[in-house]
């Protein structure tokens, strides 16, 4: 079986890139993971990858002069990797048109809301504003517009009284984690095309 050399980009702790890191390990799983990029230093995800024995990279983006400068520089770090395909993970940053039209139709994102619901940040405190009764998480595409894309998979939760966001992130985390490696399968496979 072919698999599809996939990088993952992260900004923090990385659970979500553990979960496709683990989901990779199956024999039969259609993505390999060749590379985990971040833009800190500091981003606790980055010891988890290389314990599992996954090439990292990071730079900061405060080390270049404009947006398209450092993408050009993830761009060319995801080449030297062979990506195929790449997977936002809590990658808290915009990336620019070039390089989300470079890489459109093979780049995914994961978004705590139930997308076209609560694009942005403070998803929850806001969902938890809203009154809405469920909430979840979407796995989609990656387009110019910030979390617009086509919608790939989502996993729903209830809003149970007296949640708080942290509350509310921790349910759908566990969402998060169970659907990032079965949508990255799926598009992996090429059963889901933007
Ligand atoms: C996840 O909840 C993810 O959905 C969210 O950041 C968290 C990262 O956690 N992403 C966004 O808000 C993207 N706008 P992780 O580093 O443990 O995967």
């Amino acid at each position: 079986m072919i698999r599809k050399r996939t990088a993952i980009l992260i900004s923090g702790r990385g659970s979500n890139m553990l979960a496709l890191i683990e989901a990779a390990k199956a024999a039969d799983y259609p993505a390999e993971i060749v590379g985990v990029f971040s833009n800190k230093l500091d981003a606790g995800g980055l010891a988890i990858a290389r314990e599992h024995g996954i090439a990292t990279a990071a730079l900061s983006h405060r080390d270049y002069p404009d947006r398209a400068a450092f993408d050009t520089v993830i761009d060319a770090q995801l080449r030297e990797w062979g990506a195929e395909i790449v997977c936002l993970a809590g990658f808290m940053r915009v990336l620019s048109t070039p390089f989300v039209e470079h890489w459109r139709g093979r780049m995914l994102n994961i978004h705590p809301s139930l997308l076209p619901a609560f694009r942005g940040l403070d998803t929850h405190q806001r969902a938890l504003d809203a009154g809405v009764s469920e909430h979840g998480c979407t796995v989609h595409w990656v387009t110019p517009g910030l979390d617009e894309g086509d919608v790939i998979l989502q996993a729903r939760v209830p809003v149970l009284y007296g949640d708080t966001p942290d509350t509310l992130a921790a349910r759908i985390l566990v969402e998060e984690h169970r659907i990032y490696p079965i949508a990255l399968a799926t598009v992996a496979r090429g059963d889901v095309q933007t």
